[in-house]
């Protein structure tokens, strides 16, 4: 006899969940020369005396995107928002907002919200003041604002909670308030300063989930914030790197990932092995590098490499590299001899990093796909690292 088959996860039908992935790998108006940008910076700057803040970022974000900012703590993720929601002015440069120059426009005037890295809900409303705070501002009349308030209670489903201040709710529902004070105006745009900053790592999954849930229900366009990679590889469509108030790479996820233009991105992003080497040769499609550590040198693809003698640095990541106890087939390539210095075991993968005879460091990750092998690697044994012609970018700065 079979059983009944198990209840369905509560959130979206399954379908509409499959429907999200083919809508969005599909969804690229980046790449279509008609379509138009719900929002443009161009050439924008902000100083904090002479600091340049933000320096001479030009950024198109679409319609329906969910766009994501990533950097580190100062490069000026923030500036750049607050700019756009209005709590800042420009040095330089124009933002527009579907065609219309936002400059002047007071913050409440822009069809943008923004929810603060803080939070910054108020201590002394109730959740649902909380949510209605911006509407009574805006003059909506007091039955439509029961019945928006209500609509965001469900959606963010916090209808228990509604009398309670922000001092007697989790962390996570607090966030959840927030959100929902920030879509409550419907605004064309959301501005997300690290909204799940606060959260711990299991929720923080769940909500980035609802987040994206959230975005295809609402039909809004998100900007967000994030110092977590992995976050923004999850929920964006694109993804801008940004670095000292430049914007360095912007593409999806997995053009930033797999196809970095630089160091500092691939290194952002990620584990990477770096190995600083001369090109010896281009035999097309293989470029040769020079390496000590590896008696043949490196061959791999030679996309974009410079001509022999130029120094570049080939970046490889971790998962693409193999790891053995049993030596190479004579003549193999891109092989590299090394014992093993230290082993890190996270359930899923295992993540080695082999000492080569010079002294450098290699990480290679192997996903733990059997429960038992016959002879595992241990700490001290020596090891072959290798990897394929097109694992790694050749990169130039
Ligand atoms: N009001 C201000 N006055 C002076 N300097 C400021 C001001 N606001 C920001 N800055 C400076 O501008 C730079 C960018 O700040 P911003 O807050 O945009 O960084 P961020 O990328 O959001 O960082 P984090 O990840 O830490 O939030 C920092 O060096 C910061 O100290
Ligand atoms: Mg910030």
């Amino acid at each position: 006899m079979s059983r009944p088959p198990a209840a369905k996860p509560a959130r979206g039908e399954p379908g509409q969940r499959r429907n999200i992935g083919a809508v969005r790998s599909s969804f690229a108006p980046w790449n279509d020369p008609n379509a138009t940008p719900l929002v443009r910076f161009e050439g924008v700057t902000k100083r904090f005396g002479d600091h340049a803040a933000v320096n001479d970022v030009s950024l198109d974000i679409y319609p329906g995107e969910f766009f994501a900012l990533l950097g580190p703590s100062g490069c000026g993720k923030t500036t750049l928002m607050r700019m756009l929601a209005g709590f800042e002015t420009l040095d330089a440069g124009r933002i527009t907002l579907a065609g219309q120059d936002l400059a002047g426009a007071p913050p409440h005037k822009r069809p943008v919200n923004m929810m603060f890295q803080s939070y910054a809900l108020f201590p002394h409303l109730t959740v649902e003041q909380n949510i209605a705070f911006g509407l009574k501002q805006e003059g909506m009349p007091k039955k439509d604002i029961a019945a928006r308030v209500a609509e965001m209670l469900a959606l963010v489903k916090l209808e228990p909670f509604a009398k309670r201040r922000p001092d007697q709710l989790s962390g996570g529902q607090k966030q959840r308030v927030a959100l929902a004070r920030a879509v409550a105006r419907k605004p064309r745009m959301l501005l997300l300063d690290e909204p799940l900053g606060a959260l711990d790592k299991k929720l923080r999954e769940e909500t980035q989930f609802e987040l994206m849930d959230l975005q295809v229900e609402l039909g809004v366009t998100f900007l967000i914030v994030t110092h977590d990679q992995e976050e923004a590889m999850v929920m964006a469509d694109r993804i801008a790197v940004m670095r000292d108030g430049r914007i360095v790479q912007i593409g999806r996820p997995e053009e930033v990932y797999e196809a970095p233009n630089s160091r500092y991105v691939a290194e952002f992003l990620g584990d990477v092995n770096l190995f600083e080497t001369t090109v010896e040769a281009i035999e097309h499609p293989m470029a040769h590098l020079n390496l000590a550590e590896a008696e043949a040198g490196f061959y791999v693809l030679d996309d974009d490499c410079p001509q022999p003698g130029a120094t570049v640095w080939l970046a490889v990541r971790p998962e693409k590299m193999r790891i053995s106890l049993d030596p190479p087939a004579p003549g193999a390539r891109n092989v590299l001899a090394g014992e093993i210095w230290d082993i890190g075991y996270t359930g899923d993968w295992t993540n080695y990093i082999v000492e080569l005879p010079g002294g450098k460091l290699v990480r290679v990750a192997r996903a733990n796909a059997r429960r038992f092998v016959a002879r595992p690697i241990d700490w001290d044994d020596k090891v072959w690292v290798s990897f394929d012609p097109d694992a790694g970018v050749v990169l130039t700065s």
